[in-house]
Order: C-alpha cells, then sequence, then structure tokens
C-alpha cells in the first residue's frame, strides 16, 4: 500500500550502505535484508561443491537450494574471498532471477522494509518510497573495508585491498545483468568525509524528503 515505507540503498564495496541500512531500519521499526549475502552464500555453495564460479547452471542450481541456514555464518559470508565469488556469480542472469522473487516478497511485506545491494532501486524495488546511492572515494572505501578484515585477523595489505575494491566495482558496474547504476530517481549520499552518525543523518533527512513526496 502507499502508506508502506520501501528504502532502497545501493552502492559500492564499503561505501557504508550496510550499515545505513541498518540503522534507517531499527530508527523506522522496519525488518533489514542484506542481499549481498544471498550472492556471497551462492559463491561460497559453489566453492563448496569443488565447482568454479563461471558455471552458471552449478550456480543457478546452488542459488535455487539456498535456504536461511546459508545465510548464519557471517564471519565466513563477509569475509573477502566470500565477496569476490559474489561479484562473480552475480554476473550470472539465471542466478539473479533464481534470486529475485524472495527479495521481492521481502520488499513488499506489510508495511515496508530496508534492502541493501547494487539493484534494488532499480530491480527489486523500482517503486521504493526512497532511494539512496551511497559511494565514497575508493581509498576511503578500502580504508574501511581493510580495518573492518584487520580487526578480525585477516591478513592483507592495503594496497591488495584497494585493487579488490577497484575490480568488484568495475565488474559490477560493467556487467549486463542488472550493473551497479545510481538510479534516475535516487539520492546520491557520498560519505567520503563522513563518520557513521553523519551519513545516518544524512540518510534519514533523505528518506524524509523522498516519503513526503
Ligand atoms: O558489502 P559489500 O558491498 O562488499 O558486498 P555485498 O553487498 O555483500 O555484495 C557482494 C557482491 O554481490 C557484490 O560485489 C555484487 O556483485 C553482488 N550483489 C549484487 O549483484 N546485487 C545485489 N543486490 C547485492 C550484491
Ligand atoms: O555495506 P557496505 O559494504 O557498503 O559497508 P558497511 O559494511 O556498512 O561499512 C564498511 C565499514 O566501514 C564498516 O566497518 C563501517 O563501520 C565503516 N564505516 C565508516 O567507517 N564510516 C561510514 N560513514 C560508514 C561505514
Amino acid at each position: 500500500t502507499p502508506a508502506d515505507l520501501i528504502i532502497a540503498v545501493d552502492g559500492p564495496a564499503a561505501s557504508g550502505k550496510g550499515t545505513i541500512a541498518l540503522r534507517l531500519a531499527q530508527y523506522y521499526g522496519l525488518p533489514h535484508l542484506d542481499t549481498g549475502l544471498l550472492y556471497r552464500a551462492v559463491g561460497l555453495g559453489v566453492l563448496d561443491r569443488g565447482g568454479e564460479l563461471g558455471d552458471a547452471a552449478l550456480a543457478e542450481r546452488v542459488a535455487r537450494a539456498l535456504r536461511p541456514s546459508d545465510l548464519t555464518d557471517i564471519p565466513r559470508l563477509t569475509d573477502r574471498g566470500a565477496g569476490e565469488a559474489a561479484s562473480r556469480v552475480a554476473g550470472h542472469p539465471g542466478v539473479r532471477a533464481d534470486l529475485l522473487d524472495l527479495q521481492t516478497r521481502f520488499a513488499r511485506q506489510p508495511g515496508g522494509a530496508v534492502l541493501d545491494g547494487r539493484d534494488i532501486g532499480t530491480v527489486i524495488a523500482p517503486d521504493a518510497s526512497a532511494k539512496l546511492f551511497v559511494t565514497a572515494s575508493p581509498e576511503v572505501r578500502a580504508r574501511r573495508r581493510w580495518l573492518q578484515l584487520t580487526a578480525r585477523g585477516e591478513t592483507i595489505a592495503f594496497d591488495d585491498m584497494l585493487a579488490d575494491i577497484l575490480k568488484r566495482d568495475a565488474r559490477d558496474a560493467g556487467r549486463g545483468a542488472a550493473p551497479m547504476v545510481q538510479a534516475d530517481d535516487a539520492a546520491l549520499l557520498d560519505t567520503t568525509d563522513m563518520d557513521i552518525e553523519a551519513a545516518f543523518d544524512a540518510a534519514r533527512r533523505i528518506v524524509e524528503t523522498s516519503r513526503a513526496r
């Protein structure tokens, strides 16, 4: 219904979209789905079966068999390799199609929902009440992700982290199926010089302005 509040939060890796989405969900009392976890679980599922990430048929079988219990091992799902694997399987149109229904149903539940990913405002919820495209400079994003992974004991050089981020940006923006792109009606939120609190405040203002329309 028009009263439902659907918030779409898209953007590149480590832009802060997940943190913002979670904070908005808490603030508005809405359920939140990090859609990146779905692609991460599919990528890991392919690797766990000893398969190749380029094998579209296998990735589709994994996507169709995905269960909630595949989304519970957050440390493993959010490690460096899983992000890379996710962006490889996310390029298969069949995988995206298999994950579509679950995401649209989540977005359309009574009251609304907050989803974050790459194609929420463009494909999953084009009719969202508010759309944000969250960005930050590649250097700042690499630093954020480096701090995150290093704090968890992963060893990685900053330059390798930056190279990872740039490669993933190019792959996600360059693919044919639902590429990462700012929706025409999405508000751009550049968090390069913002801490989490400032980014959340700016996001909340964008949501309030959008839903008032
Ligand atoms: O947190 P981070 O931005 O590093 O990654 P993520 O949001 O967990 O997404 C991992 C990968 O999944 C991305 O690089 C995309 O290739 C893919 N993805 C997608 O294609 N569509 C989405 N809605 C969400 C993620
Ligand atoms: O979901 P996404 O990959 O876009 O990023 P995130 O997981 O929300 O944020 C990546 C890391 O950057 C987390 O450790 C956040 O706490 C941190 N962050 C930050 O330092 N400043 C911001 N304005 C946003 C996030």
